[in-house]
């Protein structure tokens, strides 16, 4: 048995290119030594961005995948996530784009920063501040994102890093915040916990996602759950900094219960520096005479919507279910899938 196999690799306008592909390497991987430059971005089977389905041939997949990236139906349908999928014969699998996107996908830069905030914010989150550095002069480094992307942070003395949505405008070019959910056992969580520290240096891997602004004539609700929040708070500073004009935003962004809301005063005030910007805080468990919604994010989104005639676009951010959920009730409002952008905080990391 060859333990080389031949991979054809078919695109929307038609154009075949085909390439080699090594039993222990995986699909992507051999693309790029070929020079066959497909659309990726993670390289670690969590962005999906390197899809593409399967329609002939035989493979299996890598251990990093998982069921957010690739749902039951889509793995039973053939689809594969290209950076972790291994061939066992040849094969023939169809990409979602025309042959002029190949290469437009830049690879994401590296480079190091300085750690400038290590700070718990709720019960559950913390706010972490880096700013990136030039590795060659150790001199700040201005770093080029578009608000809503998300960068790879490298836990330090590790071999791990972590994907984290920026939360910070680009306009505030010298340091990145993020915001951070403390996930049980999680290998990031406890360095946070127990040793990050200002000053010392994290590598730095990015700007990666297409989780941006469209320009659009109808009104924005971004809906975040938990950390969520944080790209569209990035795109929100962003409109605030005065890159958006004056189009009409809803903020819906919801916690458990007091302990574990953050960010309840920044949000109040940005509302009072945006007026094209209402802010619906949500609670599951209020404490007395809360003034904000009952219930999750999507809920007050819903509720909110329901009552409306018009359709917005709608940018949803946060854990899977969270997500899932938001898209049912954009359905039942009769909200087009073309009006809908989405980014899962899918786990990141082996
Ligand atoms: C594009 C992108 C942007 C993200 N931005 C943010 C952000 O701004 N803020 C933020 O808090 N998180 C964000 N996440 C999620 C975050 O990267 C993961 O939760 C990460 O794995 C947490 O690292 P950790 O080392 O603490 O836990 P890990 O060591 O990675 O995980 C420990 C265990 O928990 C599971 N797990 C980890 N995260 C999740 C999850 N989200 N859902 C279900 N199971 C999980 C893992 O499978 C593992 O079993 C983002 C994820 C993506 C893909
Ligand atoms: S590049 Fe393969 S899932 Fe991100």
């Amino acid at each position: 048995m060859s333990s080389e196999h031949s991979i054809t690799a078919r695109f929307e306008d038609g154009v075949e290119l085909t390439f080699s592909c090594g039993e222990g390497e995986n699909i992507l991987a051999a693309a790029m030594r070929q020079d066959v430059r497909l659309l990726c971005q993670c390289r670690k089977a969590y962005c999906g961005s390197c899809k593409a389905l399967c329609t002939e041939g035989d493979y299996h997949l890598g251990k990093l995948i998982n069921v957010q990236v690739l749902p039951p139906n889509e793995e039973e349908d053939g689809v594969v996530v290209t950076c972790d999928t291994f061939p066992r014969s040849e094969m023939m699998l169809e990409f979602p784009y025309t042959s002029d996107r190949l290469g437009s996908m830049k690879p994401a830069a590296e480079c190091s920063a300085r750690v400038v905030v290590v700070e718990q914010i709720s019960s559950v989150v913390y706010r972490f501040v880096i700013a990136p550095l030039d590795t060659a002069t150790g001199a700040s480094l201005p770093f080029n994102f578009v608000a809503g992307q998300y960068v790879e942070i490298g836990i330090p003395d590790t071999d791990k890093a972590r994907a984290f949505s920026i939360s910070t405008a680009p306009s505030a070019a010298g340091e990145l915040e993020f915001l951070i959910r403390l996930i049980p056992g999680g290998a990031f969580s406890h360095y946070l916990k127990t040793r990050a520290s200002v000053g010392e240096s994290v590598a730095l891997r990015g700007p990666m996602g297409e989780f941006v602004l469209r320009p659009s004539p109808r009104p924005r609700a971004l809906v975040g759950g938990s950390t969520g929040l944080a790209p569209l708070l990035s795109m929100l500073r962003d409109v605030a900094s005065g890159n958006r004009g004056q189009d009409e935003y809803h903020l819906f962004f919801g916690m458990q219960d007091p302990a574990s809301m953050f960010f309840e005063a920044e949000l109040r005030a940005l509302a009072k520096t945006m007026p094209n910007l209402t802010v619906h805080l949500a609670l599951m468990d209020p404490p007395d005479g809360w003034d904000g919604f009952v219930g999750n994010s999507v809920a007050a989104f819903a509720a909110y919507f329901a009552a409306r005639a018009d359709k917005p676009d709608v940018y949803l951010c946060g854990p899977g279910p969270m997500v899932d959920a938001a898209i049912a009730a954009c359905q039942r409002l009769a909200i087009p899938d073309a009006q809908i952008y989405r980014e899962e905080f899918v786990a990141s990391g082996s």
